[in-house]
């Protein structure tokens, strides 16, 4: 099933005022895709969920569900959740306590009056694709976080549902569960092929899930695209310090027109700008510029690169494969991940990087 959203705003009114959880919304998500909505705390993803669940009416705009309205502001026209065949996972499992697994399972298939000898057949076939059917006789409270975790999935899983929401359904887990949850997800995702909109505030969850990726700010969805379009293309500041851990370096920079020459000027040093990032200089309003490079793409002690700057270690964090490197170089602080483990603090190293790497921003 695919969705559309058409200019969804969603005020809610409040003792303290007004606050705009959704500030005109345009988005279309096809039949099958695993959507990611990614961002910080209140920037309104769980909004758009509930709207698509039919938990929230929005107050302007259309959702539609292939060519079905789901909810229309203007005409008054709201389909309640029962009507919608959407299932939610939320963040806090939310089983029934004093049910076993088999019946929390079996839950919305019974509400849905099914014959009870179809309900063992989906149950037991969902339970077997979440690796659960030996919990079935359980409790939820004689259960992991995972595998409670694993139960609420199957729930939602087992009313074949058009559209699978889930809201940060991984964040109560430990790293190492998580990483094989989310695998599994993606596995299941893929074979059962069911829309799915997927909320976190977690870039690698969202990089590793979303056949597309949309990065919300403030009620206002910023950048929409594939993992590595937002990675590589990031339109501005917010979107290249949201993506990548740790986040790309922003340094301040000069431009600088000489004919059909143009050159960066940074630390006193104008280094020519190559043909392929010229695109970038649109964007830009006047001869000041924010230049981004990711920490993973500037080396130390390369002889290559177009840039060569020299700065001291102020900080080393040993991450094992890896080091994440604070060097102040001149005024600016940049942050370098490197495998060369062998320097220390107050050492003076040689960083590089090319310049077909670097970003190109308007100063904020
Ligand atoms: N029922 C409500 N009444 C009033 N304001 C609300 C309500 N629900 C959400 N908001 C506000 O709307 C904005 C968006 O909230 P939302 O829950 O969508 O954020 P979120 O992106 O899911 O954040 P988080 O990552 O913290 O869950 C926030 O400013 C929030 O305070
Ligand atoms: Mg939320």
């Amino acid at each position: 099933m695919n969705l559309s959203f058409e200019n969804i705003r969603k005020t809610y009114l409040t003792l303290h005022g007004r606050v705009d959880a959704l500030k005109g919304l345009d988005l279309e998500i096809a039949d099958g895709e695993f959507f990611v909505l990614l961002g910080p705390s209140g920037c309104g993803k769980s909004t758009t969920l509930n709207l698509v669940a039919g938990l929230e009416r929005p107050s302007k705009g259309v959702i539609r569900f292939g060519n079905q309205i789901m909810a229309d502001a203007d005409r008054n026209v709201m389909i309640p959740p029962r009507n919608r065949n959407v299932s939610m996972v939320f963040q806090s499992y939310a089983l029934y306590p004093h049910m076993n697994v088999f019946d929390n399972i079996a839950f919305p298939l019974k509400i849905a009056r099914n014959p009870k000898d179809d309900i063992r057949r989906e149950v037991e076939k969902t339970a077997a694709v979440l690796d659960i059917t030996s919990l079935l006789d359980r409790k939820p409270g004689e259960l992991s976080g995972g595998q409670r975790q694993r139960v609420s999935i199957a729930r939602a899983l087992v009313r074949n549902p058009s559209v699978f929401l889930l809201d940060e359904p991984l964040s109560n887990l430990d790293a190492q569960l998580r990483t094989n949850t989310r695998a599994e997800l993606k596995k299941l995702q893929r074979e059962m092929g069911i829309t799915t909109l997927y909320v976190t505030h977690d870039q690698t969850e969202a990089m590793t899930l979303g056949h597309r990726i949309a990065l919300f700010h403030q009620g206002r969805m910023i950048q929409c695209g594939t993992p590595s379009q937002l990675y590589d293309q990031p339109i501005n500041p917010f979107v290249a310090g949201f993506m990548g851990s740790p986040p790309m370096n922003l340094l301040p920079v000069g431009i600088r027109e000489q004919g059909n020459q143009i050159s960066l000027l940074l630390n006193h040093r104008a280094i020519p700008l190559p043909d392929g990032k010229k695109p970038l200089l649109n964007r830009l309003s006047g001869p000041k510029a924010l230049m981004g490079i990711r920490p993973e793409h500037i080396e130390i002690a390369s002889p290559k690169g177009d840039f060569v700057l020299s700065g001291k270690v102020r900080v080393k964090e040993p991450l094992g494969r890896e080091v994440i490197f604070h060097v102040d170089v001149d005024e600016n602080r940049l942050v370098v991940v490197s495998d060369k483990q062998d320097y220390g603090v107050d050492e003076t190293i040689t960083l590089s990087f090319a310049m077909d790497r670097i970003h190109l921003f308007e100063p904020e």
